[in-house]
């Protein structure tokens, strides 16, 4: 039983839970975490939270027992089937992304309906969110801005775009015609993320997984057949800056917010671009093109870079690291290090 303010993280065990719990952990050691996620958390994330839940956030009972336990006042949901995976179940990625994340909100709405404050709740959207007709449209729109081109094409970035909706309906509108004012109880913020890299984890079932995969294998020394053209070209971050901006807007002032969902960009190489550094990073990488044609039509529908200022404006999203030093200072050293031996 803890009363003190505590954070939940559902999706824990996932990449960014595992380098959020970190920094959370050594950021804010007096606020207890709690994590949920179907598979049990790696033994240094276990070693950082006060408690954490196996299971679902489908298992509205478990998350009735998290409520009574804890006093829960900032959630971080970041339980999802992301893009590529969501296409092989699309009902199965429905449930757990939108269901689940309607069971996040009315929990965090519960939440600040007992303890009187709101609940800050993250949410992490992607650039899947987007959905471009064709790659003549992509090259012109450049970089897109957050209510542009909101069509997409995949079940994923359908469940993400209308949980962007479900948020800003708990945080603004919910209930509405009740005699007492309900909403204001889950202050929803909510980041579009690009694709995410990250040295010390790899991803499962994305569709901008490539660059990530290509890093991986050449220092394990594994041939890996990318699946998207040389010219492929989307907006991608490294993992401590998507951290850095997820903590900056969770501590933003909430006067500050001029929206519920921002774009956040920093660098957008092509495929080609990546495989460069890559080769000049390790010693025989050993890199060839197999376009998955369906693949690539994901990668085509989602923008070459995006427009961030309402970010950099709103609450000062300003990434450390651009193309060159995502690479050169902290994935392929982070990269070389983690396989040293291995
Ligand atoms: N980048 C992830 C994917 O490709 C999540 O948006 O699915």
């Amino acid at each position: 039983m803890s009363r003190k303010p505590s954070v939940l993280i559902t999706g824990a065990s996932g990449e960014i839970g595992h380098a959020l719990i970190s920094r959370l952990a050594a950021g804010d050691p007096d606020r207890p975490i709690v994590t949920l996620d179907l598979n049990p958390l790696p033994p240094e994330s276990a070693a950082k939270v006060r408690q954490a839940v196996n299971g679902s956030i489908l298992d509205t009972a478990l998350l009735d027992g998290i409520l009574a336990q804890y006093e829960v006042d900032r959630v971080y949901h970041l339980a999802a089937l992301l893009s590529t995976r969501s296409e092989f179940s699309p009902a199965l990625a429905h449930k757990v992304n939108v269901e689940g994340t309607l069971n996040m909100l009315e929990f965090a709405q519960k939440q600040g309906e007992s303890h009187g404050r709101p609940v800050v709740f993250f949410y992490p959207s992607s650039i899947a969110a987007f959905g471009l007709p064709g790659l003549a449209v992509k090259a012109k729109a450049g970089k897109v801005g957050e209510d542009e081109y909101n069509v997409p094409t995949t079940m994923y970035g359908a469940n993400k775009l209308y949980c962007e909706h479900l948020g800003r309906y708990y945080a603004r509108h919910y209930k509405q015609l009740a005699a007492e004012t309900m909403s204001g109880k889950v202050d929803f913020r909510c980041i579009r993320f690009p694709g995410l890299i990250s040295a010390e984890t790899v991803p499962s079932g994305g569709t901008s997984d490539y660059a990530p995969e290509m890093i991986h294998a050449a220092a394990e020394g594994k041939r890996y057949e990318c699946f998207v053209r040389p010219d492929t070209r989307i907006p991608f971050m490294a993992m401590p800056d998507a951290v850095d901006a997820t903590v900056r807007l969770m501590e933003a002032p909430r006067a500050r917010l001029t929206r519920t969902v921002y774009n956040i960009g920093a660098f957008a190489p092509s495929a080609a671009e990546i495989a460069e550094v890559v080769h000049a990073a390790f010693p025989k990488p050993d890199i060839v093109t197999k376009v998955d044609e369906k693949r690539q039509g994901i990668v085509d529908s989602w923008p070459a870079d995006v427009n961030d200022s309402a970010a950099r404006e709103d609450w000062g999203h300003a990434p450390v690291y651009d193309f060159r030093s995502a690479f050169g200072e902290y994935l392929i050293p982070s990269v070389k290090k983690r396989y040293a031996g291995g």
